[in-house]
């Protein structure tokens, strides 16, 4: 064991810096720019850690590797000797530690101390990910189990939107986050379901930020008045008729100024409000929602969840422009059918049904 195995280790850990603030011989390893462990390379047989004062207390009388920290605060950090008496495993859970005593240290809004969320869920933020669907697609699946795997990230290099588009959020900024459970004994022709529950919960958690005006476009964009406040995209595992795993992915542009993107209208939070929302409440209030409804659905009640949808449907029952292969023309939305078509009322009275990628809403 040595210094080296104790940088990777920090360096392991999600969302660690490193740096030489102190002296080109002192490396610190930091979480959200706050310090939890050094190592000296004058003195390569030791490094530095964070620790609570009362675990620091019967760690000292226990090892004689580990002492009051020279040189800093001996109430909050030890030095730990490596080929002394400490042995190898609570070298590494020493360092969980000093880290997890700065994580839980956090504000909220930070979120990688978000500790609001049920028992079975499980979260891990990250400081940049390529893109959050991608994230959870590396962690092993757990199927026949009520665990939610919730994957959150402060920006993505290669976030995804629907039909193939990419998804714009700056840095820091806005909620980006998927995560994947394995609904039970859920047959695949019901998967619209699932839809219309995250598209509840994240109007809701969203009305509870921004009070009113809040809608759900058809399938499951979630609008503010007439502009794009919230993506989602869902991917199902199927096996045979039943559903083995749902992962949803969700954007919240919440205090993003501008957007410089292509995209066609989108909105943030902070553009409505005026000043700055707390992207944790949001998530807490989505995953509360999403709960809430996803019980109503184990418990059969469909009926209360289509009439809830029903009604925060975008354009209800208003005349407005849509165009489908054969042009553009003038209907009124009338509600959604049980597997997510779209039914319309054109302007001569004809009724239509349109799947998601057979028309698009015409907005100004
Ligand atoms: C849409 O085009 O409306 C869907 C956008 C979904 C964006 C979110 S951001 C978090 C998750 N990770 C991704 O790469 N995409 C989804």
């Amino acid at each position: 064991m040595n210094i080296e195995n104790i940088r990777e280790y920090c360096l392991s850990l999600v969302g660690t810096t490193e740096d030489c603030a102190f002296g080109d011989d002192t490396v610190l390893f930091r979480l959200c720019g706050k310090i939890y462990a050094c190592i000296d390379l004058n003195r390569p047989y030791l490094f530095v850690a964070k620790c609570s004062p009362d675990y620091a207390v019967d760690l000292r009388d226990k090892y004689s590797g580990i002492r009051g920290a020279w040189h800093w605060n001996k109430r909050h950090w030890n030095d730990v000797y490596l080929n002394e008496d400490v042995p190898e495993e609570l070298i590494f859970s020493l360092l969980d530690h000093a880290y997890e005593q700065i994580r839980t240290s956090l504000p909220k809004k930070t979120l990688y101390n978000f500790p609001d969320i049920p028992e079975n869920w499980q979260h891990f933020h990250f400081p940049e990910l390529s893109s959050t669907m991608d994230c959870i697609a590396e962690f092993p699946a757990e199927e026949n189990s009520d665990k939610v795997l919730l994957i959150t990230t402060d920006v993505q290099t290669k976030g995804r939107g629907q039909k193939g588009n990419s998804w714009e959020a700056e840095s820091g900024k806005n909620l980006l986050f998927s995560f994947r459970f394995s609904p039970k004994d859920f047959p695949a022709k019901s998967q619209f379901l699932l839809s219309q529950i995250t598209a509840l919960a994240a109007t809701e958690a969203l009305s509870k930020t921004l009070k009113k005006g809040v809608k759900i476009k058809w399938p499951n964009d979630i609008y503010y008045e007439d502009k794009k406040i919230c993506g989602i995209l869902i991917e199902h595992k199927l096996s045979g008729g039943i559903l083995d795993s749902t992962t949803i992915g969700i954007g919240i542009n919440v205090n993003q100024a501008k957007f410089l993107s292509d995209a066609p209208n989108p909105v943030s939070a902070l553009q409505i409000l005026g000043k700055e929302a707390d992207r944790a409440a949001i998530l807490r209030n989505f995953i509360k929602s999403f709960c809430t409804y996803y019980a109503l659905l184990q418990a059969g009640n469909e009926a209360l969840i289509r009439e809830r949808y029903h009604k925060l449907l975008y354009r209800l029952d208003k005349i407005a422009l849509f165009e489908d292969k054969d042009g553009i023309f003038k209907a009124s939305i009338k509600g959604v059918d049980d597997f997510g078509l779209l039914l319309l009322n054109d302007e001569k009275g004809k009724k239509r049904n349109y799947s998601f990628k057979e028309i698009k809403y015409i907005i100004d």
